[in-house]
């Protein structure tokens, strides 16, 4: 159900690679809520997914940029804001990739060159996006800007590797840039620490398939799809949230506050 929250914003959303990815959905439900927005996405990327069908189905223009790139994060930002015809109230932050998972690495052999780019793909590229918005001056005032993690970042899930440690920096920069895009211009940034989800960043992490489905069994109400984060993405960029700043805020269907659950404790009652 639509509800026109998001009539008149405008904004940037990153990180839709295919029907799975969670700024898919999200695209798909700030454009049915009466949002306008530019797509972007790496340059490879763009070439493998099929971003041009959103961009069809939502009226979007696409517009490549590797976020660890200044100059491409300056280049959207100052296409973004000509093509929609003013200033942004909305971005999507929805970017992850390990090399080290990718080759296989273990937390505890990582091969130092691939942490840093894991690092820069994943965490340092929202102080970047954040820190070009900024310069630009390119945010309405009462915007809002939000990146997506996992609760990795503060328990430990052995699978998710260096990952992990981009999260814990990913959700610090929110908080840090947070205080200074609150003060100087009125826009709020936060994190959403999603559910395991089943795309193609959620199946890269070892053992998925375990990792999903005890998450379903310790949430007293399952784990939340790709669609319902969707759906609190467009909460937050909505007026309805204008005080919510600063925040890591939990979506995964009570996971992060159960000790135990009923149906994980018949798997050891003898
Ligand atoms: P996805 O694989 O569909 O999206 C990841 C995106 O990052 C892709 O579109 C990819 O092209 C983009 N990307 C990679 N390198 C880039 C670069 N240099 N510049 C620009 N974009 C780049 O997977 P998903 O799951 O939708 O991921 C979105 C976000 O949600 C990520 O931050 C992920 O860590 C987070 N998340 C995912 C969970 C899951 O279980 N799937 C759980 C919690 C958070």
């Amino acid at each position: 159900m639509a509800y026109n929250l998001l009539k008149g914003k405008k904004g940037i959303i990153f990180g839709a690679l295919d029907e799975n990815s969670i700024a898919w959905k999200t695209a798909e439900r700030i454009h049915e809520e009466g949002g306008t927005f530019v797509l972007t996405n790496a340059p490879i990327a763009l070439r493998m997914g099929q971003i041009d069908e959103l961009a069809k189905k939502t009226d979007s223009e696409v517009i490549p940029a590797d976020a660890t790139s200044e100059e491409d994060l300056e280049n959207l930002v100052a296409k973004s804001t000509e093509i929609l015809g003013g200033k942004l109230d909305f971005v999507l932050h929805a970017i992850g990739m390990s090399v080290n998972v990718r080759k296989g690495r273990a937390y505890t052999d990582e091969k130092y060159d691939f942490t840093t780019k894991g690092w820069d793909i994943s965490a340092l590229s929202f102080h970047k996006v954040l820190q070009t918005l900024h310069k630009a001056d390119a945010m309405n005032e009462w915007g809002s800007i939000v990146a997506l993690t996992y609760m990795a970042a503060q328990r430990v899930f052995p699978d998710y590797n260096d990952m992990a440690d981009n999260k814990a920096y990913l959700e610090s920069v929110a908080r840090s840039f947070g205080y200074f895009f609150g003060k100087d211009k009125k826009v709020r940034v936060n994190t959403i620490s999603q559910s395991p989800t089943a795309t193609t960043a959620g199946q890269g992490v070892k053992g998925f398939d375990g990792f999903i489905n005890y998450a379903e069994k310790m949430s007293p109400l399952g784990n939340a799809t790709a669609l319902e984060c969707a759906d609190y993405t467009v909460t937050l960029f909505s007026d309805l949230t204008k005080k919510v700043t600063m925040q890591n805020l939990f979506h995964d269907g009570g996971f992060s506050n159960t000790g135990v659950s009923q149906e994980v404790m018949e798997q050891f009652a003898k």
